[in-house]
């Protein structure tokens, strides 16, 4: 997912990016070694300790630092950032009208920002109810899951970004399923809820379920 978004940005050495909700940290791994970049990674669910755990044995850890924050209480100057990336974590924190005009003033003039979120290829308000499949996965955090066009006009409108990119993952569907799957190889026992999403995604077979892939420059 990374792979595919990073082609919608223009990623430099030396360039300094900010992987919001990054998790694990496979993303800034990724980032790092591909584009030579340099990544705050900053998570509040995982520790910095078990992040900084993965960035080392990775060989990235001089090119990545760990933090734990909270998205809407970012510890950073403005204008820290040239690129801000954000994979299958906006939909927890970034959907509310005021939260692109707060992130923004942390990109440098020119900055980019770039998200990869789950998103549905008609937005629930006009289908007027949760498809039942989706609901009895996720119940209402579905609402949060846009289409690309929706995201598109969220963020033109506040003429704060001019979006240079917003579409849905090819087979981004089929990738979710693929990935769910080895979720489930590597997890037993379904701690996550993997067996849900499964039974989900297989009931949609991509008629609702995708992800979308959307970038932004600052104006
Ligand atoms: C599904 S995981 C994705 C992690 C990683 N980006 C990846 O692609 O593997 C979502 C992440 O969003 C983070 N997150 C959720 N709400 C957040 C918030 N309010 N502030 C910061 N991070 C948040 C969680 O800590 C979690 O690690």
């Amino acid at each position: 997912m990374t792979g595919r978004l990073s082609r919608d940005l223009d990623l430099k050495p030396g360039m300094r990016v900010l992987d919001l909700g990054s998790g694990m940290g496979a993303t800034s791994v990724f980032l790092a070694r591909e584009f030579g970049v340099r990544v705050t990674a900053a998570d509040l669910w995982v520790s910095p300790d078990t992040a900084a755990d993965v960035f080392a044995s990775a060989g990235v850890a001089d090119r990545i630092h760990a933090i734990k924050a909270e998205a809407h209480a970012l510890p950073f100057a403005r204008e820290s950032f040239d690129v801000i990336v954000s994979i299958d974590a906006f939909e927890y924190f970034g959907t509310a009208d005021s939260y692109l005009p707060y992130l923004v003033r942390f990109l440098k003039p020119g900055g980019q920002l770039g998200i990869a979120t789950p998103a549905m290829t008609r937005e629930v308000r006009e289908m007027g109810a949760i498809p039942e499949h989706i609901k009895a996965c996720v119940g209402w955090e579905a609402i949060a899951w846009h289409t690309a066009e929706w995201w598109r006009f969220q963020w033109d409108i506040t003429e704060l970004v001019t979006v240079t990119s917003a579409r849905v993952q090819r087979d981004g569907w089929r990738d979710w399923l693929l990935w769910a799957r080895a979720g489930r190889e590597h997890r037993p026992g379904d701690a996550d809820g993997i067996g849900e999403v499964l039974t989900m995604l297989e009931a949609d077979r991509g008629e609702y379920l995708t992800f979308a892939l959307v970038t932004a420059r600052k104006r």
